[in-house]
């Protein structure tokens, strides 16, 4: 099975383990294609850098900020809101515990996904994105 069926069963099968995703006002159905893009990871990059570096780093690790814990966006078994493509957008768009903020009024969706795709990026190497 090549990685992108992967990845698409596996956030397909989060839905029906996560009913609430999909039901979720203003949630798409499935992953934009945008998160197998090597070139929407690099878009995503510098809104990253914008957007996100200063809780999470430059690098995504979140070991220089010392007010909070953010997550370690390298290290998705680590995490608590899900790891799928799916639920990386609704944590970036509709935010994820008391404190990361959402980004539903500051980010479009097309944006959203090349942050998401950066993100798969810097994580595990099967979740990467693979095409140009
Ligand atoms: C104001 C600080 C702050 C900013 C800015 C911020 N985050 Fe977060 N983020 C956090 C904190 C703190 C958590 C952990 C929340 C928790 O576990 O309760 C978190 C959690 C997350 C999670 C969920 C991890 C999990 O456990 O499932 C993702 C994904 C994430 N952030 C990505 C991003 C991205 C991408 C951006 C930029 C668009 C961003 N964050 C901007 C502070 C921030």
């Amino acid at each position: 099975m090549n990685r992108q069926i992967q990845l698409r069963l596996v956030s397909f099968l989060s839905v029906f383990v996560f009913g609430d995703i999909a039901g979720q006002e203003d949630m798409p159905a499935e992953p934009s294609a945008a998160v197998y893009s090597k070139s929407a990871a690099g878009r995503g990059k510098s809104f990253y850098l914008i957007n996100c570096q200063q809780c999470h780093d430059a690098d995504g690790r979140a070991l220089a900020n010392i007010d909070f814990i953010a997550a370690d966006l390298t290290a998705p078994d680590t995490w608590y809101y899900g790891t799928t493509p799916l639920h990386i957008f609704r944590s970036i768009k509709f935010g994820a515990g008391l404190e990361m903020p959402p980004f539903k009024d500051s980010l479009d969706d097309e944006t959203i996904w090349q942050i998401v795709a950066h993100v798969l990026n810097i994580g595990p190497a099967e979740f990467r994105p693979t095409k140009e």
